[in-house]
């Protein structure tokens, strides 16, 4: 999902007030509905932005490009961040990258004398890099650790799965996932660590493929072609790194 809000020199988000939004769904480096974004932000000499996700840095570049500005691009990612120091020295003074949540953003930008921009964006999700790399424990088609940690640092997804009680695993796959199996799922979950901790991604999915098999849902329902997994991947990311919460703190 993308958002962005254009404003003439007001606080960032997270110290009130609407936003204009569009959205579409996050599908990996090649950032969403770019030209809409940079439309709504509208590149102006001397104007600041700030890039709330700045992953792969899409937004970012055509935002540098289109106008001599000034862009403070945030991500939560240590990855991502050191992966755009290159294009900081390239913009040397036009690009500032900061390390944290956009749902701190208004005191990530206080804390270095920002107080008003011209525009925000974010575009939620995962970036295609973390979905691409196994090591980040994000993707059910390739094996890896069970991690899914934005900030590499908290609880990780199998932290989670080893951990919560049945009926609360169920509830977060459910809410997070809209994953009508879920209380399959999360039974076959708390089976299977019983026998050992689910520590890989190619564990739980096949976990979860085994008890939420097409066959097992509505022969009419469109999520009947998705992989079974996808559901509960989704859930486990969305609760590992507190999405939500985070959105409604950024948008605050
Ligand atoms: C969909 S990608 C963004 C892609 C980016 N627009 C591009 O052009 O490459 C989402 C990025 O936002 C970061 N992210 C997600 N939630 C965040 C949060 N609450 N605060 C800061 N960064 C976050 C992720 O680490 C990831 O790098």
């Amino acid at each position: 999902m993308a958002a962005a809000v254009s404003r003439r020199r007001s606080k960032p988000p997270g110290s009130g007030g609407g936003t204009g939004t569009e959205s579409a769904p996050a599908n990996g480096h090649t950032p969403v509905l770019l030209d809409s974004v940079i439309a709504a932000l509208d590149p102006r000499t001397g104007a600041v932005y700030v890039d709330g996700t700045l992953g792969g840095a899409g937004y970012t570049k055509a935002l540098l490009s289109a106008a001599d500005c000034i862009v403070w691009g945030i991500d939560r990612d240590p990855d991502a961040i050191a992966r755009n120091s290159d294009l900081a020295a390239q913009y040397a003074g036009r690009l500032h990258l900061v390390e944290g949540r956009f749902g701190d953003m208004q005191t990530l930008l206080a804390d270095r004398g920002l107080n008003a921009v011209d525009g925000v964006t974010l575009d939620l999700g995962v970036s295609s890099m973390q979905i691409d790399d196994p090591a980040r424990g994000f993707a059910f088609s390739q094996d890896g650790p069970l991690d899914m940690r934005m900030e590499k640092a908290g609880q990780s997804a199998a932290d989670l799965v080893n951990s919560v009680e049945e009926t609360e695993l169920a509830d977060i796959i459910y809410a997070y996932g809209e994953e009508r199996l879920s209380r399959r799922i999360a039974r076959a979950i708390v089976a299977a660590r019983a026998e050992a901790p689910i520590e890989t991604t190619g564990r739980l999915a096949d976990i979860v493929r085994a008890v939420a098999t097409p066959r097992k849902r509505s022969r009419k329902r469109p999520d009947n072609k998705i992989d079974p997994a996808t559901r509960t991947f989704q859930a486990l990311r969305i609760q590992v790194n507190d999405e939500l919460a985070e959105l409604e703190r950024g948008l605050g």
